[in-house]
This record gives C-alpha cells, sequence and structure tokens, in this order.
C-alpha cells in the first residue's frame, strides 16, 4: 500500500546530523512541520539555525539523517526539493548594480515564466511589497528593510509551496516588521508552509504554530508558544512600595502568613526584589483570575497596601533564557497536548 503524502509533513527530519570539522553543528535533530502551517526555528547565534536552513533548502548536505521536503527525499531528489521551495537567506540575495525590478525579472527567467509572465508576476509582486515607485531604481540604493522586501518578492517568483525564511524581520523597524507578518500570514492563509527562523521571540509568538528551541545541537524543546511558555517559571506578581516600613511588614507577612495557609497561590515562596527594583515583592502567581482574587483578599484582609501591583506572566524570552542559558534536559512540551 502506498502512503499518501497529502497527510504527511511538508518538511520532516530525522537523525538530521551536521558537523563542520570536529564541531558538531547538529547532533541528531527531529523536525515534522504540517503542511500549511508556520514552524519557527529559535537559538542562540551560532546554533546551527542557519545550517538546517541550508541543508532543508538543498544548499549544503547533510551528514546523516532521513530528509523529506514537500514529500521528496532530500538525498535521492534534490532537484524535486529545489521545485517545491523558495528561500530567502539570511543575507540577502539582492544584486545590488541592477534595479529591483531586473532582479526580479532575472528570478522569473530561473523559473521559466515566459517574458510575458514574468513581467505580470514581477509587476504583482512589486505592488504587493510595495516596491513600485523603488522598481526602476539600482538596488544597492534601497534602504535594508526594502532590500529584505525585495528579497522575499524574489523568492516568491515560483509561486513555491514551501518557504524557508531565514531571519526575515532582522533589521526591519517596526512597521516593516508587521507588513512582513501581514504577507507571512497571507501565504499561510494560501496554504503556504513556511520554516521561519528568528531572534525576535515576539515575532514567533505571533506567527509560529509549533516552535523548536535549538540549543547545543539539539532541540532543547518543542511545542507551542503557549507550550513553552508553560515548561518556565516566572510568572509571578509584583507588589512595590515606596514606603520601606510598609514593604517590610508586608514582607514579614507575606512570608510568615500567606503561604503557609495559602489556597490557589502557588506555594514556591516569596522573593524580596532588591536593586533597580527596590521595595518590590514577588510573589509566583499562574496569573489566573481565581489566584488574584484570593491574594487581593488577603492583602486587604491584612491591611497591606502596595503602591502598584503589576501581573507578569512568563514570555517566550524567559523561555529562552532558561533553555539556552547552560546545558538544559530536554523538555518535550507536546505530548500531553497532542
Ligand atoms: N562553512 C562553515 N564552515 C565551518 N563552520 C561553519 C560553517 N558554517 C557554519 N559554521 C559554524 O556552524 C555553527 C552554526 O552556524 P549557523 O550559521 O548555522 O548558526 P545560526 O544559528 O544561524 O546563527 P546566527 O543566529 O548567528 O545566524 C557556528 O558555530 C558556525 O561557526
Ligand atoms: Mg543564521
Amino acid at each position: 500500500m502506498t502512503i499518501t503524502t497529502s497527510r504527511s509533513p511538508a518538511i520532516a527530519a530525522k537523525g538530521l546530523r551536521k558537523a563542520y570539522g570536529d564541531k558538531t553543528v547538529l547532533d541528531g535533530i527531529d523536525l515534522a512541520v504540517p503542511t500549511g502551517t508556520v514552524f519557527s526555528l529559535l537559538g542562540p547565534n551560532g546554533a546551527g539555525k542557519t545550517t538546517a536552513v541550508k541543508i532543508l533548502s538543498t544548499l549544503i548536505t547533510a551528514d546523516a539523517g532521513e530528509l523529506h521536503v514537500g514529500g521528496h527525499d532530500l538525498a535521492s531528489d534534490p532537484q524535486a526539493v529545489r521545485s517545491a521551495i523558495g528561500v530567502t537567506g539570511q543575507f540577502s540575495a539582492v544584486d545590488g548594480l541592477i534595479t529591483g525590478e531586473e532582479n526580479m525579472l532575472i528570478m522569473a527567467d530561473l523559473h521559466h515564466l515566459s517574458r510575458r509572465e514574468g513581467r505580470r508576476t514581477a509587476a504583482a509582486l512589486l505592488e504587493r511589497f510595495d516596491l513600485v515607485e523603488a522598481a526602476k531604481k539600482p538596488a544597492a540604493a534601497y534602504s535594508g528593510g526594502m532590500r529584505r522586501r525585495l528579497d522575499i518578492a524574489m523568492t516568491l517568483v515560483g509561486e513555491p509551496r514551501i518557504i524557508f525564511l531565514d531571519e526575515p524581520t532582522t533589521g526591519l523597524d517596526p512597521r516593516s516588521r508587521h507588513t512582513m507578518w501581514r504577507i507571512i500570514r497571507e501565504l499561510v492563509a494560501g496554504g503556504v508552509t513556511v520554516f521561519l527562523t528568528t531572534q525576535y521571540l515576539e515575532e514567533a509568538d505571533e506567527l509560529a504554530d509549533r516552535i523548536a528551541v535549538l540549543n547545543d545541537g539539539r532541540i532543547a524543546a518543542e511545542g507551542s508558544a503557549e507550550e513553552l511558555k508553560r515548561l518556565v517559571p516566572g510568572g509571578h506578581v509584583r507588589l512595590r512600595f515606596t514606603d520601606p516600613a510598609t514593604y517590610r511588614s508586608a514582607a514579614v507577612a507575606l512570608k510568615e502568613v500567606l503561604l503557609p495557609h495559602a489556597h490557589g497561590v502557588a506555594g514556591a515562596g516569596v522573593s524580596a526584589v532588591t536593586s533597580d527594583e527596590a521595595l518590590s515583592l514577588h510573589i509566583p502567581s499562574d496569573g489566573s483570575q481565581r489566584e488574584l482574587r484570593s491574594l487581593l483578599d488577603w492583602l486587604d484582609a491584612a491591611g497591606i497596601e502596595a503602591d502598584e501591583l503589576t501581573v507578569h506572566t512568563p514570555d517566550l524570552d524567559d523561555v529562552f533564557f532558561a533553555l539556552t542559558g547552560g546545558s538544559v534536559a530536554p523538555v518535550q512540551a507536546t505530548e500531553a497536548v497532542r
């Protein structure tokens, strides 16, 4: 019986390995990216994100691993993979000496579009990426953001169904970044699969269905943004005081009274935070309404009045720091939810 490829992942890697000399960059990575979803690979500088993108997009070869992209085996049929994908590298593929439009037309040629079709596609993409005015100018005169938009427009000329974007928004201003996010969302709405690397955790949070954190050659954690956030402690309520005496009595009361008897308040402990956050108390909390209510009730009953109360829920930054700070045992966030 043959297994149909429609339900198999757009990108699948099993035991992906790559070393440069005696430096192991990817030490047996497993990935599966379902069709029509956004997968984001995170990791510190040098973690191997670009290496993974280059391997999966056939630019370099892996040392080992079973790799399939668009249902094609990378080792035996790289040409079929190439025709299914588009790649926007970390560093621009734009030729600065020719105009934006000419860059687009070269891509159209590479994809064997007819002259007419090439011009039509180039014009439509230049319009979509807000590059019509700049189209006749040499790309060397483009700003970083314009160049990046042209880069991605060039990637889309062949209407690839699987797109690799290596740090697509690095160096873009917030408006351009949001434009890029909108474009990525539109692509995904049209069924395109996106493999994205980024240093902006907010970007992964915004766009990605699943996120993998690469560290020390391995996937340190994998899951949705919400699943990953649940892996790290960091949720707390912060109480700030301006009056040292109030602060001290609150600290004592919270430590001695609240925690041993608390119901619903996570009992990990209150920490008094000094330095730039002088006169602050951090109380572990999941930020739920129920916990907040019981905390507020207790503060009222104890006559403690903080000058400021803020709720901090863990974000992907917390996850990133927790997972890439040192040697961390692999964590799997996926099983419970799948
Ligand atoms: N051609 C090469 N020869 C030798 N070492 C290489 C080569 N390409 C990459 N490396 C090494 O492989 C490791 C991973 O590099 P890679 O570019 O994949 O990291 P990255 O996660 O993309 O980092 P960044 O966030 O800085 O883009 C680094 O230690 C890098 O020095
Ligand atoms: Mg890189």
